[in-house]
């Protein structure tokens, strides 16, 4: 099989260079790039006017598989994530039975074989059942391929634990990904604690519950000479920190997802439980802290927690809904809109943190687009306008504030391993 890439332009991270040009690829690789390249056997994709950039990775999703498969499973996320011009995500362990075991790991690599076409790389769990008591066998889970630890969904409450987990996973060359919430300061609660949670008479879920613990890993991280990954930052304050330990030499990365340089706590006000996510959307000062470490390197990874929930766990109500919120199939459009339109980033600057960042991170060879390297690409028209219909998602979730939403970017072309598992209008 042969895909010839015509006139579309190629977009570098590391270099930070755009460059029109063509890309051959031959079965699964990339086989050459240049101008004027001509195959007679090739299909040829036109690229004109569309942006091309090495498969967009996503280093954090839920695909409730197995256990919750009402809400989204592997087959339905790995479509969902080809929609979005991903083609490699890792997917989190919270699931029913908990991804603890190298025979549950594996049974995601199976399951992701019926799937779109993308890579799906499962993580597994710091401690058994994510129960927060014992840890997991992190060299076997190696072995069989897990892509990195974590317990979230859950904070990783018992800091021996913690520090224990950090240097067994080092020892195999794993990060730990860390959900900072301390769970005695947020409880069950619905929103932030501040001024909309004083509006709604509601306790909520302090940004010091995050910080607190984004300290406490910064600093066992330091200690231990191991690697941490803090998931979704969504304070200034912990900004902050990583900030200064990154400065310190610590292995400490992070990441944040479109909602949290995009929305506040207010949006609850008008979007219910669809707004409802953990770490709760936070105030303006937090969310521009949030975008200031996006643009200064500080926030490492633009990734979607992608939380899909059923419509009728959705509809019971603020308080009584779960959290989360899809984004496989927005983020991309929200990124672009939020932080390209705007003139605060440039494409290679924000494709960084979508493509080598977390490959990096995870100690994955992608992220690049060079001639020898696996065929997974996304082309995209950066200036398409559309307007979210979640109803029209490959996701079994349909729950996200940006619905309705006019976005600016669309995914044309999702290529994974040499295949087009994504085409925009077109079939699969
Ligand atoms: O809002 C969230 N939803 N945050 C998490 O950490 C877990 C996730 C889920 O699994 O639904
Ligand atoms: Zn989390
Ligand atoms: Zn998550």
């Amino acid at each position: 099989m042969k895909l010839l890439i015509k006139n579309g332009t190629l977009i570098d991270p590391v270099l930070e260079t755009m460059q029109k040009t063509d890309i051959l690829v031959e079965d699964d690789l990339i086989s050459a790039i240049g101008e004027g390249l001509e195959d007679a056997e090739a299909r040829v994709i036109d690229a004109e006017g569309c942006a091309i950039s090495a498969g967009l990775i996503d280093m954090h999703v839920h695909f409730r598989d197995p256990g919750f498969t009402y809400k989204e499973d592997i087959i339905s996320g790995s479509h969902a994530a080809a929609h979005g011009g991903f083609t490699t995500v890792t997917c989190m362990p919270n699931t029913k039975p908990t991804i603890d075991t190298p025979e549950w790991v594996k049974y995601v690599y199976d399951r992701a074989e019926e799937g779109s076409g993308i890579h799906v790389l499962p993580i597994a769990a710091v401690s058994k059942g994510q129960l927060g008591e014992e840890l997991t066998d992190a060299e076997a889970l190696k072995k069989a391929g897990a892509a990195a630890l974590s317990d979230d969904g859950r904070q990783v409450m018992n800091a021996n634990l913690m520090r224990d987990a950090l240097i067994c996973a080092s020892r195999q060359n794993m990060v730990i990904l860390s959900h900072c919430e301390d769970e005695n300061m947020v409880k069950n609660y619905a929103v932030n604690e501040g001024r909309i949670s004083r509006q709604l008479g509601l306790p909520g879920r302090p940004a010091i519950a995050e910080e607190l613990m984004v300290m406490r890993d910064a600093m066992l991280a330091e200690e231990t000479q191991s690697a941490v990954h803090i998931c979704h930052i969504s304070t200034g304050k912990a900004v902050d920190i990583v900030r200064k330990f990154k400065k310190k030499g610590v292995k400490i990365t992070c990441e944040t997802c479109p909602q949290y340089f995009t929305l506040t706590h207010s949006e609850v006000l008008t979007q219910g439980a669809a707004a409802r996510v953990n770490p709760p959307l936070r105030n303006t000062r937090d969310m521009q802290a949030v975008l200031e470490g996006v643009k200064d390197g500080t926030i490492d990874c633009i990734v979607t927690d992608h939380a899909p929930h059923s419509e009728e766990e959705k509809a019971r109500g603020l308080e009584k809904a779960p959290s989360g919120m899809v984004g496989l199939e927005t983020s991309l459009a929200i990124t672009l809109t939020q932080l390209y339109h705007t003139g605060e980033m440039t494409l290679p600057q924000i494709l960084a943190k979508m493509t080598v960042n977390p490959a990096h991170i995870l100690g994955l060879e992608k992220g690049r687009v060079a001639v020898g390297c696996d065929a997974d690409l996304t082309i995209f028209d950066p200036n398409e306008e559309w307007v979210v219909d979640a109803s029209k998602f490959a996701s079994k979730g349909r729950n996200t504030p940006f619905n309705g939403k006019t976005l600016k970017g669309r995914v044309k072309y999702t290529i994974a391993a040499g295949k087009v598992v994504y085409e925009d209008g077109g079939e699969e």
